[in-house]
């Protein structure tokens, strides 16, 4: 999150920032004026992502994923797990509480410094972000044309930590904060898992988790929320390694075991942002970002962020990289009185491990994977919108139709393969069988979803145990053997 001392430059209020559509969207819609529009009423009409509590009116910031957000969100989340934990044996995995002690809070630093500068119009007391130009011309825009001039209060400090209270006795009832960050739960649990998992420098923990946020101005969908998951790992290594070997990408893990941080900070970037090209995203539509020094968050010695050129204003915030330093290690044996630190066999002394972090947002992945895999193709009836979405980050990965739903032998036999699918392949899961409409709207409605196969069972099917099974981007279809159809889909897969 892009952080900014109050004392924000006011001047610094007044530039234009006008919201865009980037020109690379045009190639690929079509002529649509606002792909967020289309992305966010595909995503309702099809049942990806809902507001949050919408028959009472909803509640600002707060999202629910629906049958096929649910399935998409998992798989980004299967697939930062496989990546990053079960690829790697230099990793493990936690699942803190949300709820924590207030002291880690303080501890951390984050009830003093997790701020954002907010700005009050004085004339309609609405509250931005003082350092988010473009909210604040938009309502400038809005007081002007009514012919007012709007003034702004002087930038403040707002807190972003969420309150809750715990407790059953009212009385009693204990003020604790909703985690701003998952980060936390792995600080105050590295004693335990050294203790537990005899691990050595360099390792590290990943965690997957909810994050709240009194996020002043919530807004562009999913991408301001005040509640979200992030997906992180806190890498810990040692500051005192050897500087005699700076070989980055070297996969030499005893080469890699003398790495500075630095070293590391420029490994896991590069990791990181292969992660999002590997599933799909391409590569011209994400860059690194480095933080200026005023814009750091208080933990980090150093920040940049993967950035994606989004349609709502340009390249915007997917995942921070961050050097932590002992930030959290030093801090939380200062205030619990822990020695939380690792005793180095070889040099014989106690070191407090430096955090490399790389804090993803599962929300941000799934909006910005979905931009990026929507198009508009063709023309008049040719004409289809849909997600090319990577097969495994898919939804839905394989549809089984009979060409015709009346006709009951096609209708059995679409249904046996369907149940043979679903019983076989076991990482193909979920697959759906559909019967409604014609042929070529059942097409369109994968395509809309990101179906990468449709398998149609036709009176060929009945005479030689042959299916077609239908591409999703080219739109070709090939004849396979009922018996390979698995194996076939396995391998395309991949
Ligand atoms: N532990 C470090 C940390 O939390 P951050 O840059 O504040 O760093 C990390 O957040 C990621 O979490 C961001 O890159 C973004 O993807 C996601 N994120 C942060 N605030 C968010 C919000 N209000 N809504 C959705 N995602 C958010």
């Amino acid at each position: 999150m892009k952080r900014v001392s109050a004392a924000v430059d006011s001047s610094k209020l007044a530039v234009s920032c006008m919201p865009f559509i980037s020109s690379r969207f045009s190639d690929r819609v079509g002529n649509m004026e606002d792909i967020m529009e289309k992305i966010i009423s595909l995503a309702k009409r099809r049942g990806f992502i809902f507001p949050g509590s919408e028959i009472y009116g909803g509640l600002a910031g707060m999202w629910d994923y629906g049958p096929l957000g649910v399935e998409l969100k998992n798989n980004i989340k299967r697939e930062f797990w496989k990546t990053m934990v079960y690829g790697r044996d230099d990793t493990v995995g936690l699942d803190a509480a949300i709820l924590m002690n207030p002291k880690v809070w303080e501890a951390s630093g984050h009830t003093d410094a997790f701020t954002d500068p907010l700005v009050e119009c004085k004339k309609c007391h609405t509250r931005v972000r003082a350092d988010h130009e473009d909210e604040i011309k938009a309502h400038e825009e809005i007081h002007k044309k009514k012919k007012e001039k709007v003034e702004w209060t002087e930038p403040r400090k707002f807190n972003l930590l969420v309150e809750a209270k715990l407790g059953a006795v009212e009385e009693g009832k204990l003020s604790v904060y909703l985690r701003g960050e998952i980060t936390q739960g792995v600080h105050v649990n590295f004693k335990n898992i050294l203790d537990s998992s005899w691990r050595k420098l360099p390792f590290g923990i990943a965690q997957i988790g909810k994050a709240f946020r009194n996020e002043i101005t919530p807004g562009n969908f999913t991408f301001r929320s005040r509640e979200f998951e992030q997906m992180e790992l806190q890498w810990f290594c040692s500051p005192l390694a050897s500087r005699t070997v700076r070989t980055h990408g070297d996969s030499n893990a005893d080469l890699r075991g003398k790495w500075m941080p630095d070293d590391w900070f420029g490994y896991w970037k590069e990791e990181r942002i292969k992660w999002y090209i590997s599933l799909g995203m391409e590569k011209s539509h994400v860059r690194f970002r480095k933080h200026e020094e005023d814009e750091k968050a208080h933990y980090a010695k150093a920040a940049w962020d993967i950035e994606y050129d989004s349609p709502f204003g340009g390249w915007k915030e997917l995942e921070g990289i961050h050097n932590r330093g002992d930030w959290d290690l030093s801090r939380h044996s200062k205030f619990s009185g822990e020695r939380l630190a690792y005793f180095d066999d070889e040099t014989r002394e106690w070191v407090t491990p430096w955090v490399i972090e790389t804090s993803g947002g599962v929300d941000r992945a799934a909006l910005f994977f979905l931009i990026d895999a929507y198009r508009e193709e063709g023309e008049g009836k040719e004409k289809r919108t849909v997600l090319k979405l990577h097969p495994k980050l898919a939804p839905i990965k394989v549809a089984v139709f009979p060409l015709l739903a009346n006709k009951p032998q096609l209708v059995e036999k679409a249904r046996e393969v369907y149940k043979n699918l679903q019983t076989t392949s076991y990482n193909l899961q979920p697959i759906v069988f559909d019967d409604i409409g014609n042929i070529g709207k059942r097409y369109r409605r994968q395509d809309e979803i990101g179906t990468p196969w449709c398998v149609t069972i036709d009176h060929q099917t009945l005479e030689d145990d042959t299916v077609t099974v239908r591409d999703r981007d080219t739109m070709e279809q090939e004849r396979v053997r009922n018996e390979e159809l698995n194996s076939f889909l396995q391998k395309s897969f991949v």
